[in-house]
């Protein structure tokens, strides 16, 4: 197992744009092997947001691409999200996720100082080391309302659901630390601690029930024959 001391964490820059490409094919067949949905990126925006040092990457001690996370500002700086958090298989298990988001917390909280920082995720390590750094479990609406955001979830397999529950709910459970009013991150971590198993159950509940709902849906289109088949039906069905 790796150890979080071996590998170099950077805010990244000009000099790391090579890494676009094989950082946005992770983030596309890890969400395939999780069969998870996902926000597609471009190695165009990874690109971008290296060059305005809204990113950190991380290399092993070999210098070999390890892991990624970046910025996102919405509704005009007053809520950031980090987003994309990847680190490659081969260094996955040995901390490297919790010091690539504490280090993207960092550079948020000092480049934005006030923003409210926010993330979806449907997996509990995420949410354990979100924890750790004092995010809380929210509703859909205490977060940025901005529809850019939201349209970024078009890309992923789930729009159909979000759609339907009115943007409300997904299966992605919203965190967010808010600078002005938020508790401690030892009480977030002891929050997370006693609450896992539940909040690991919620997660699976969630899967569970939307997606149990749409794949009936899907079958009595296709029963009709009438409606057109979506994406969601070619995903379940093949
Ligand atoms: C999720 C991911 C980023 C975790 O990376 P990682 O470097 O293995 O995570 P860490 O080693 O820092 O683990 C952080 C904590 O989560 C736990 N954890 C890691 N993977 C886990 C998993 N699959 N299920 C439950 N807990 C897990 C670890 O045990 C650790 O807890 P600890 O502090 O008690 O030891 C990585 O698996 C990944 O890139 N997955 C694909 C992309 C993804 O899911 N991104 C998140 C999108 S929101």
């Amino acid at each position: 197992m790796e150890t979080q001391k071996k590998f170099r964490i950077l805010v990244a820059d000009e000099s790391h744009v090579g890494f676009s490409q094989i950082i946005c094919d992770e983030m596309a067949s890890s969400a395939k092997a999780r069969g998870t949905g996902i926000a597609k990126r471009s190695p165009e925006y990874i690109e971008q947001k290296m060059r305005e040092g809204k990113a950190v990457i991380a290399f092993s001690e070999d210098n070999i691409w390890a892991g990624f996370c970046y910025i996102e500002t919405w509704s005009h700086g007053e809520y950031v999200a980090n987003s994309g958090l990847i680190v490659s298989p081969d260094f996955r298990k040995g901390g490297l996720a919790k010091a690539i988001k504490k280090k993207i917390f960092e550079l948020s909280r000092k480049k934005y100082p006030d923003a409210k920082i926010f993330g979806l995720t449907t997996g509990l390590a995420v949410m354990k080391i979100n924890s750790e750094l004092g995010y809380e479990p929210v509703t859909y609406s205490e977060l940025t309302q901005d529809e850019a955001f939201w349209a970024g979830c078009k890309s992923c397999i789930n729009y159909e659901i979000l759609m339907s529950k009115e943007r409300k709910n997904c299966l992605c459970t919203g965190m967010l630390y808010d600078p002005k009013d938020h508790y401690s991150p030892s009480e977030t971590k002891e929050f997370f601690e006693e609450k896992k198993s539940v909040l690991a159950r919620l997660l699976q509940y969630k899967q569970w029930k939307f997606l149990k709902k749409f794949l009936h849906k899907e079958e009595r289109k296709a029963n009709g024959g009438a409606p057109k088949k979506s994406l969601l039906h070619l995903f379940f069905n093949h």
